[in-house]
């Protein structure tokens, strides 16, 4: 069986770690077929805009993309591409798994494995009624919650639980300050928490997660809060275990899903080989866990694994001396 994937090659390093995720991914022999799609600055080189329409029908067709990081320019009509195409699909789940990786450097080389999910579509991160009084003194922001954009996100956790084996969901909010919106989360979280009886539920208020975090980030499994709590953790715990190079992140709709790396286009060392492909590989480990394909998924991580473990070929922000190519080579080597 052959799978169609929309494969957005990006801008700054965005090609080369693409390029060398796709190499590694056809040597798996998984039947992937790649339509390619622009987006970005090539996009608005290419067809003077920087989401194209082919690129959103392609993303339609095929409900599974795999993309690089993009350039949004200032000032061009969208906040950021990557909002707006979680906008346009729907893409409710924001997924990023933080887990130790050896020989990365990290505050936790080992002992973390932990997946944010992260509500994408609402909430104060939307910046939806965003205002400056004429004198320029104050600023306003509208914050929307709603029962049916917490319940999904929340049974999306759970269901993620039960399916990857894993034992406890942790609600994190502020109710006890930001009563409506938080609280309303809160609550919906409580009454989809008792379908779940199998899987642990616990409750932390944001601010004592990132002590816990920082302290004691071994005593989380899956985490699930609003959009701006959940950009700022996932983040967090991205630098926990070893930082950018190594955090993928999945976008996950209904209808569609796309798959990246959490890092942004690296314009301080694009083009010069120097980029580390893991983030988008393990996003690429996301997208086949998604196709149903887990045991290819684990083959995968095994892979980088064993090659973060030989240091062999890593790249310089792992302190090793190998460039994207070779650090992908010797992935391949493991597989
Ligand atoms: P950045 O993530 O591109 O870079 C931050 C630092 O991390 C840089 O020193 C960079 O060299 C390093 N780095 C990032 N990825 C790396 C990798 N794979 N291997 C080795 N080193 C890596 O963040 P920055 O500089 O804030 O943003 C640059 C551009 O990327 C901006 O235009 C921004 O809008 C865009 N961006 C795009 C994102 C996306 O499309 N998902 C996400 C974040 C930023």
């Amino acid at each position: 069986m052959t799978q169609t994937i929309t494969v957005i090659r990006g801008d700054g390093i965005g090609p080369e770690i693409m390029d060398a995720t796709l190499r590694v991914l056809d040597s798996m022999s998984l039947g992937l077929q790649y339509e390619f799609a622009d987006a970005g600055l090539v996009a608005l080189e290419k067809h003077g805009e920087l989401l194209p329409q082919s690129t959103l029908d392609s993303i339609r067709t095929n409900r599974i993309a795999l993309k690089s990081p993009l350039t949004t320019p200032v000032g061009e009509g969208f906040s950021s591409i990557n909002v707006e195409l979680r906008k346009r699909f729907d893409l409710y789940a924001n997924v990023r798994p933080a887990k130790s990786f050896p020989n990365t450097k990290s505050r936790f080389p080992m002992g973390v494995d932990l997946i944010t999910v992260r509500e994408n579509t609402e909430g104060a991160y939307i910046g939806e009624g965003q205002s400056l009084s004429e004198d320029g003194e104050t600023a306003l922001l509208q914050q929307r919650v709603t029962r049916r954009g917490s319940e999904r996100i929340v049974r999306y956790a759970f269901e993620l639980a039960r399916r990857v084996g894993r034992k406890k969901v942790t609600v994190v909010h502020k109710a006890n300050i930001l009563k409506s919106t938080s609280g309303l989360f809160l609550r919906t979280a409580r009454t989809v928490a008792q379908e779940y009886p199998d899987i642990e539920c616990n409750e932390m208020i944001v601010d004592n997660c990132c002590m816990q975090l920082v302290m004691k980030p071994e005593q989380f499994d899956i985490l699930v809060t609003t959009n701006l709590f959940g950009d700022i953790l996932s983040d967090l715990c991205a630098g926990l275990v070893g930082g950018l190079g190594l955090a993928p992140g999945a976008n996950i709709g209904t209808d569609a899903a796309i798959f990246e790396a959490v890092h942004g286009t690296a314009p301080d060392i694009a083009g010069q080989g120097k980029a580390n492909p893991c983030a988008l590989l393990l996003g690429a480990a996301q997208m086949l866990d998604h196709l149903a394909m887990p045991e290819q998924a684990e083959r995968l991580r095994a892979a980088i694994i064993a090659t973060l473990e030989a240091r062999d070929s890593l790249t310089p922000d792992l302190g090793g001396d190998g460039n994207t190519s070779s650090f992908a080579d010797a992935i391949m080597r493991r597989l």
